[in-house]
């Protein structure tokens, strides 16, 4: 036996009360129409349908049940009914629908055909469901999401902007310190250079040596030498780049802790650390060799 033909048969068994209680216990409305009547107008309507929509039998029964849409008949979702009515099939739609005292509900319409024995259609069954909580708050939630949207595009467009503004920032301190740069290597060339010179000629032996290196040191300073070895991958420290440019002119240890008022142990640790920096630590190569060959 199929599951309706036992409800039908369960149906038979039971008075028209019982019947009546049990449709009126559930806590969703319940309405039936003729469907062998033009506009299928309700016959019964359950206890909750007018707890629900505020309309009472009197007012619903022998309509049809358009009366709740008030004014607003053309949602997209009638178009499924009328289909599913043309087809005399089951479906399942959300209706905006008005109470009788005109306030907007959300109803979440199940739609279901009655058959007698054959293929007769006779009755439609619809149950009502007042989901105006849940589709109110899908809709403060969509209109949140809206909001975080909007929220997160302008910020980024604000971050977009400021990006922009700073990367201009940079490139004018860019441009500013290499205008600076040139003007200390112009400085060099143009005004301490050759006054170092003048000052080297009328100096003694010693003094013109260290004159020499310190020249060298200066010029390095400024080359590109000194840039390649100042570069992050060496982390030369201006002391040492110091040292190197002057362990490149041909000095000495000794010669160099003189001629920085420094101890020769502390001149041969920082060779050490250069060493280190440059990667030739355990390399024998001579540093002061191998300092030239890095001169571009
Ligand atoms: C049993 C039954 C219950 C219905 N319940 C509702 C309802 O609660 N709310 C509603 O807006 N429409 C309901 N309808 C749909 C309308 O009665 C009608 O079929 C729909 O508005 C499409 O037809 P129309 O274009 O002629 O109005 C129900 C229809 C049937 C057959």
């Amino acid at each position: 036996m199929k599951p309706a033909d036992s409800l039908l048969g369960a149906l038979k068994d039971l008075r028209a009360e019982t019947l009546g209680a049990a449709l009126n216990a559930a806590s969703c409305a319940i309405v039936i129409a003729d469907a062998r009547k033009p506009d299928f107008p309700l016959i019964y309507v359950s206890r909750a349908f007018q707890t629900i929509t505020g309309f009472s039998p009197a007012d619903s029964l022998g309509k049809n049940c358009r009366f709740l849409q008030g004014n607003d008949h053309s949602q997209p979702e009638l178009r499924i009914i009328r289909k599913a009515l043309k087809d005399r099939r089951p479906c399942t739609v959300v209706l905006a629908n008005y109470r009788k005292d005109g306030t907007r509900f959300w109803n979440e319409l199940r739609l279901a055909p009655v058959f007698d024995g054959g293929d007769r259609l006779t009755h439609y069954i619809g149950i009502q469901t007042d989901v105006t909580a849940q589709r109110e708050a899908e809709i403060k939630l969509k209109s949140y999401q809206k909001d975080l949207e909007r929220l997160v595009r302008e910020r980024t467009d604000e971050l977009d902007r400021k990006n922009s503004a700073l990367k201009e920032v940079l490139s004018q301190l860019e441009l500013e310190k290499r205008s600076i740069q040139n003007n200390i290597l112009a400085n060099v060339d143009r005004l301490i250079l050759p006054l170092m010179k003048k000052i080297g000629r009328s100096a003694g032996r010693e003094s013109q040596k260290a004159l020499n290196a310190l020249e060298t040191n200066l010029r390095d300073l400024t080359s590109p030498f000194g840039e390649r070895l100042s570069r992050p991958l060496h982390r030369l420290s201006p002391r040492e780049i110091e040292i190197c440019n002057l362990i490149k002119s041909g000095l000495g240890t000794k010669e160099i802790a003189q001629l920085l008022k420094s101890s020769t142990a502390t001149i041969e640790n920082q060779r050490n650390s250069i060493r280190k920096k440059l990667r030739i630590s355990r390399n024998p190569v001579n540093l002061a060799s191998y300092l030239q060959t890095l001169k571009s």
